[in-house]
């Protein structure tokens, strides 16, 4: 074995989705193979924190590769650079920097390279410690495919699968009671999601954060359709879609998270207002956090093994900092760095929505 790493630490950090425990499992066996030990750190970077840290063997990553979640628990609150560690006098929350403590537990673990399974917020806590000469590999995560470098991120063709299929089951019901129906999916800033699922399931309306839409016009085009004897309407909406006149609907703020703001709500209103405008009736469904649990697609477990292995891969060539990408259908490697806080949003040209556009589907604009 050419690379100087004896012992890995890996961590699965932010919103949990399918594929993470297929992920670990590649990256383990891969670097058993080759001679290596493996510690699992627990919660992301919160374990790192806390200095909760266990061996991962052979036989703790058997057979979780059709597993949802994460066997190591993920964490989408903890900044070690901005850690709540108390509250002041006015009763507010005290921060602390809590990299010297990280730093001192990779040291005492002997970890000489860190594998951080993560969307851009886990990319964002890694960044001080590559900056502080923590050899680290990302591997990309998100259901919302948003992720800044890479073409996908593992879980999303899941969470598009779940998506898809909920729309189906919806649509059939719709057209039986002449209804229309706003469907709410993940996608905060991307809407990646929406726009794939959208057009697999022939939704009617796609409404992105990307395009903010007019109500006026999608209470047109639902009208429209009812006029031409569609009586029904498949609404497929982002959560962070919003109306040109107001901001994204926020269902929460989570003071506690680097990312405070939890957004929901938009399907609720939405279906709302097309009811008052057309005298239709309209529902909504949110799906929520369905789309980030359960087992992978045979495509997101294909995934997330290539990116595993190909996180030990960049190990063993000592390429570190480096973020596992997937560009133009195959495998490459980006700057980790760069994909820290940054987004890939949908562009207005995008082939996908300009084929929808062909075929009639309205975007609200
Ligand atoms: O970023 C992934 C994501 O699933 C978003 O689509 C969603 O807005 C957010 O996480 C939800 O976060 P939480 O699990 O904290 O509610």
């Amino acid at each position: 074995m050419a690379s100087s790493v004896r012992r890995i630490g890996v961590l699965t950090g932010g919103g949990d989705c399918p594929g993470l425990n297929a992920v670990i499992r590649a990256a383990t066996k891969h670097a058993l193979f080759h001679g290596m030990e493996v510690l699992g750190i627990e919660d992301g970077f919160l374990g790192l924190i806390e200095n909760r840290v266990r061996p991962l063997g052979y036989e703790d990553v058997s057979n979780i590769l059709t597993l949802g979640g994460t066997i190591l628990g993920s964490s989408n609150k903890a900044d070690p650079k901005k850690y709540p560690t108390g509250v002041d006098a006015k009763g507010q929350t005290v921060y602390s920097d809590m990299s010297e403590t990280c730093l001192r537990h990779i040291e005492e673990h002997g970890i000489d390279a860190l594998v951080v399974i993560g969307g851009d917020g886990t990319m964002t806590c890694a960044a001080p410690f590559i900056e502080r000469g923590v050899r680290c590999v990302g591997v990309p995560k998100t259901i919302d495919n948003d992720l800044w470098g890479t073409d996908l991120t593992f879980g999303h063709l899941t969470a598009v699968e779940v998506a898809t299929a909920a729309l189906d089951r919806v649509h059939t019901t719709a057209a039986s009671h002449h209804r229309a129906m706003v469907v709410e999916v993940m996608g905060r800033n991307a809407g990646w999601i929406a726009l794939s699922a959208g057009i697999a399931s022939g939704s009617d309306a796609i409404l992105l954060p990307e395009i903010p839409f007019g109500t006026e016009n999608v209470c047109e085009f639902v009208r429209a359709r009812s006029t031409r004897g569609k009586r029904f309407s498949i609404i497929c909406c982002a959560e962070g879609a919003h109306p040109r006149d107001r901001d994204k609907i926020v269902e929460r703020v989570d003071p506690s998270s680097p990312d405070p703001i939890r957004l929901g709500g938009v399907a609720k209103w939405l279906a709302g207002e097309i009811e008052r405008c057309t005298g239709i009736e309209s529902r909504y469904v949110v799906l929520g956090h369905v789309q980030r649990g359960g087992t992978p697609t045979a495509a997101d477990r294909v995934l997330s093994t290539l990116f595993g292995d190909a996180a030990m891969r960049l190990i063993l060539e000592e390429k570190f900092n480096r973020l596992v990408a997937w560009r133009g259908g195959s495998l490459t490697d980006a700057p980790m760095l760069e994909s820290a806080g940054r987004q890939r949003v949908v562009p207005h040209d995008h082939a996908m929505i300009q084929a929808a556009r062909c075929i009639y589907t309205c975007f609200g604009d």
